[in-house]
């Protein structure tokens, strides 16, 4: 016991203990892998909880529990790289607690992240908080209704800190090039839906396009990759407030140096570790995550051939501004990128 208790403290320690009003010192599930880990213990927690319906065998449990211990590890040891590179000190407040989406009953705290599954994710979430059956039957757009989800910021300071400090928390992330080239395709290379052409389109092309047509700059409809990476690049788009959440980095949307996550979902292992989150989190198979349709999927390849396009300054700029996310969530500089 006395080696799990060193354990858990070195884990839960506050990494920002100092610049943070919104702290998580004791993770629920933290607590309850790191107690799996021990066999000893095992059977005693089989026992108590709803979760002992939907138990993992042991074995399966401990190596998952393993990996999930990795990617917890190494999001910490990034950010303390980070805050010891940067000066910059920095408090949570409400309005930064957007994208946790809450779910009182089965006590658990999402961070959705656009184009990482989202849609399903806020499908599934509004099943385990009573709003249907089937994540699938719930249309898309109403799965982006903000009145159909509970967020972490529509609640008091006091009942922030004990989500936080109670609930199981998680994310789901992607390799960051992946999602950027996923938001752009969505956003700018589909006609269905003309509110971002409209809103970012046609400011990018009346920046960024020399001897634009008079249709182009107003309908926005026809932004080039490299146009977009030039706006993303440009220091006038920082200056004009936070990315939108399509392309703002996890690192700005989530919080996870601040924010202790228990579970870090990858896009990658995205079933499995779906199946993992539902089945700690006590719901086991009464709510199954939606399975994808992977046809339109970015992927790698297509990743490559967009910024095949656009100039290695332009890629050494765009990757200076994800580099914290690839950091943080383990994803290697792609093999393509250029940087001089
Ligand atoms: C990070 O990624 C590398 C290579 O992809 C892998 O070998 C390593 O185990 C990963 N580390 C963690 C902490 O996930
Ligand atoms: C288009 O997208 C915007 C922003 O994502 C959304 O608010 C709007 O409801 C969408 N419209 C349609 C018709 O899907
Ligand atoms: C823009 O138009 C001017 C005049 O028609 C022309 O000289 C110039 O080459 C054009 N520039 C580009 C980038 O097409
Ligand atoms: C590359 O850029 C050219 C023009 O700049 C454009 O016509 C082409 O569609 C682009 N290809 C990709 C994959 O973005």
């Amino acid at each position: 016991y006395a080696r799990l208790l060193f354990r858990y403290l070195i884990l839960s320690l506050p990494l920002s203990f100092s610049q943070c009003l919104l702290l998580s010192p004791t993770p629920r599930s933290l607590r309850v892998l790191s107690v799996l880990q021990d066999s000893r213990t095992l059977s005693a927690w089989r026992m108590s909880g709803k979760q002992n319906r939907n138990l993992l065998k042991a074995s399966e449990f401990s190596g998952l529990a393993v990996l999930h211990q990795s990617r917890r590890d190494q999001v910490l040891e990034s950010c303390r790289a980070h805050s010891e590179s940067s000066r910059k000190r920095r408090v949570l407040t409400p309005d930064d607690l957007k994208h946790l989406v809450v779910d009182e009953d089965h006590q658990l705290l999402y961070c959705y992240v656009p184009k990482v599954a989202c849609t399903n994710w806020k499908r599934v979430m509004m099943v385990l908080t009573g709003r249907g059956n089937d994540p699938m039957e719930i249309p898309s757009n109403e799965a982006h209704l903000s009145a159909n989800l509970k967020t972490l910021n529509q609640y008091s300071i006091a009942d922030i800190n004990h989500r936080l400090k109670h609930y199981l928390k998680f994310l789901f992330v992607r390799e960051p090039f992946e999602r950027l080239v996923s938001a752009y395709r969505n956003k700018f290379t589909l006609k269905y839906n003309s509110s971002f052409h409209k809103r970012f389109g046609t400011r990018i092309v009346r920046r960024y396009r020399k001897n634009a047509t008079a249709d182009a700059l107003l309908s926005g409809a026809d932004v080039q990759f490299r146009e977009f990476a030039e706006y993303l690049a440009d220091p006038l788009t920082a200056r004009d407030g936070p990315l939108n959440e399509h392309w703002q980095t996890v690192y700005q949307l989530c919080h996870p140096c601040h924010i202790h996550y228990d579970l870090v979902g990858k896009y990658e292992t995205l079933e499995e570790d779906a199946g993992f989150l539902l089945r700690l989190a006590g719901v086991g198979d009464g709510v199954r995550f939606p399975t994808y349709a992977k046809s339109t999927r970015t992927t790698d390849a297509m990743a490559a051939a967009f910024f095949g396009n656009i100039s290695t300054a332009q890629q050494a700029h765009i990757y200076r501004l994800y580099r914290q996310d690839f950091l943080l969530f383990n994803y290697s500089q792609p093999a393509y990128l250029r940087l001089e």
